[in-house]
């Protein structure tokens, strides 16, 4: 199959997330004038695009991702103009710009629940959204057993007008999540719209929020499972009748035409927690999204086996269908990659660490962070950065519980301390005011004080420091091509992978003992190599033979 060609395919591409990047008005919540003034971090570090979480107006039940208007700038983050001024600026930097879409609910502010609420049961307001009378004589129970994935059940009733309880609505996130009716023309032609109003404005592309849950099975059949956000379809259990329905697809095929018939190649990017590889590979078929983010990387235990195999799986699985393979090991709702692999269950992820958890080891973390990190951005395709890992920023896994804003902390009867821990706003100087966040030392979730550590400033220009190391990984990457090249394996044992890319040889030693680098000019390494000139346990090299 002819593989797609354009600047996605190999793009890095930076996700920020608003809240918490960079503050210019000081009160402890990040936002687009900070982030514009920022941009040039981004140029400089060497990615090519930033993908941005949600900004829009929302009151926020889940970090925005609860969206009260998709056309507009909650001014918690600025305005429309702002956003404007940051496209603009990112462009002159020569960076794109892609924005998060949240399709498959609203949030409850939106103006179409609130119509709902007030309309009557079987109104076209109620059609929008999934409203199902509840079961039982006086309609007490839900209308199935589907679980919401920050926990508790999927549904919450209604008080109808006249304050008698009424229908109950699905939320597969939070209550003030509703999940809209895809099957509605109505929506799909709204969400058109929408694509076109940030098309106008410039963006290069979207970033899809649970591109596979839009289509429920029509018959909403019981599913007795927990959700949970982080794990996808088991390869050998049925689908779930929420998850990754067939009918999703013609969605994307609509949105495509769309973006095609504007200039310049804007792109969809499938947030879907779908497995195995070839479930996820149908989402970027070439008449649909062109990337979607693979998660069985990101979820992938640390060792050569586990590795060796998901990354042949994975570029096996897009190749079939054309399409460039993507990779990430860190985002805003997962672990950091530097604090999740010093854990000691291997593959491990608990949802949030807290006080009193078992703490991961932040060196062997950190080392092992970095390896991974060299071996990723030395594969063909794109890769995802998550603000902060260019500076080797670890969870901040001792977080006061008091603090905790994710939906999930509570809704889980405190059982799942949620992500908080990685969307912690990030350090810029070490000795400023929220270590450079804004000018104040304002911070909506208290940043701990080793972060002075990892500020940028201590680490630039230092030779062998997270943000020069990723920054020269960057360089290296673009010079010789290694997001176009292709991979062919040289070791897979248990203990070494290597591979060449690009004319480049990249080893990573996963085994107990040094082994010698591969032949060549050593052009970088994720730490020293040893005394005797051999790669040292969780170490990459990047030679060129
Ligand atoms: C996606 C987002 C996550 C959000 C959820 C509901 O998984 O990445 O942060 O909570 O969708 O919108």
């Amino acid at each position: 199959m002819g593989v797609a060609h354009g600047w996605w395919t190999e793009a890095v591409i930076y996700q920020i997330y608003p809240r918490s990047f960079a503050d210019s008005d000081g009160d402890g919540i990040g936002d687009l004038p900070g982030i514009t003034a920022r941009l040039g971090h981004l140029a400089e570090l060497g990615v090519d695009a930033v993908w941005l979480s949600p900004f829009y107006p929302s009151p926020q039940a889940d970090a925005g991702y609860d969206v009260a208007d998709y056309r507009d700038v909650d001014p918690l983050f600025g305005s429309l103009a702002d956003a404007d001024a940051l496209i603009a600026e990112a462009r002159a930097k020569g960076l794109k710009v892609i924005v998060d879409l949240v399709p498959n609910h609203t949030s409850s502010a939106h103006r179409w629940f609130r119509a709902a609420v007030t309309a009557a049961p079987g109104s076209p307001e109620r059609a929008r959204y999934v409203f199902r009378d509840g079961l039982g004589p006086d309609g007490a129970t839900p209308p199935n057993d589907w679980q919401s994935v920050f926990g508790g059940p999927a549904w919450t009733r209604l008080v109808e007008p006249d304050g008698r309880p009424g229908q109950w609505y699905l939320h597969l996130f939070d209550p003030a999540q509703p999940d809209l009716n895809w099957d509605n023309p109505e929506i799909r032609a709204e969400f058109l719209d929408v694509l076109r109003f940030w098309l106008d404005r410039g963006v290069d592309g979207f970033r899809v929020d649970v591109a596979h849950g839009l289509i429920k099975q029509a018959d909403l059949a019981n599913w007795e499972e927990p959700q949970e956000i982080l794990s996808g379809n088991e390869v050998d259990k049925p689908r779930p009748p929420m998850w990754d329905q067939d009918g999703v697809h013609e969605i994307y095929r609509d949105w495509r035409r769309v973006l095609d018939s504007y200039d310049g190649a804007r792109i969809l990017v499938a947030e879907a927690w779908v497995e195995p590889a070839e479930r996820i590979a149908r989402y970027v078929r070439p008449d649909e999204m062109h990337q979607a983010f693979n998660f069985e990387y990101l979820l992938a235990a640390w060792t050569a086996p586990a590795q060796y195999a998901v990354i042949t799986r994975s570029l096996e699985a897009t190749d079939a269908v054309g399409a460039p393979t993507t990779w990430v090991l860190s985002n805003h709702d997962v672990i950091r990659h530097a604090s999740r692999m010093g854990l000691s269950a291997k593959g491990g992820r608990p949802n949030g660490i807290g006080i009193g958890d078992p703490q991961p080891d932040a060196a062997l973390g950190l080392r092992r962070a970095r390896a991974a990190t060299l071996l990723m951005l030395a594969l063909p395709g794109s890769a995802y950065l998550y603000q902060g890992e260019e500076l080797g920023l670890p969870e901040h896994t001792t977080l006061p519980d008091e603090s905790r804003q994710d939906p999930t902390w509570e809704r889980s009867g405190h059982t799942q301390r949620g992500r908080d821990g990685c969307r912690v706003p990030i350090p810029w100087e070490a000795d400023a005011p929220s270590y450079g966040f804004g000018p104040t030392d304002a911070s909506w979730l208290p940043q701990p004080p080793l972060w002075a550590e990892y500020a940028l400033d201590r680490q630039q220009g230092v030779s062998g420091s997270t943000y020069e190391t990723y920054r020269t990984a960057l360089r290296l990457r673009r010079e010789h091509g290694l997001g176009r090249g292709t991979l062919g394996w040289l070791s897979s044992g248990d203990e070494v992978l290597s591979f060449r890319n690009a004319g480049l040889t990249v080893l990573t030693n996963f085994g107990a003992a040094a082994v010698p680098p591969p032949a060549g000019e050593l052009l970088h390494s994720s730490a020293p190599l040893d005394a005797d000139g051999r790669v040292p346990t969780d170490v990459t090299v990047w030679v060129r033979h």
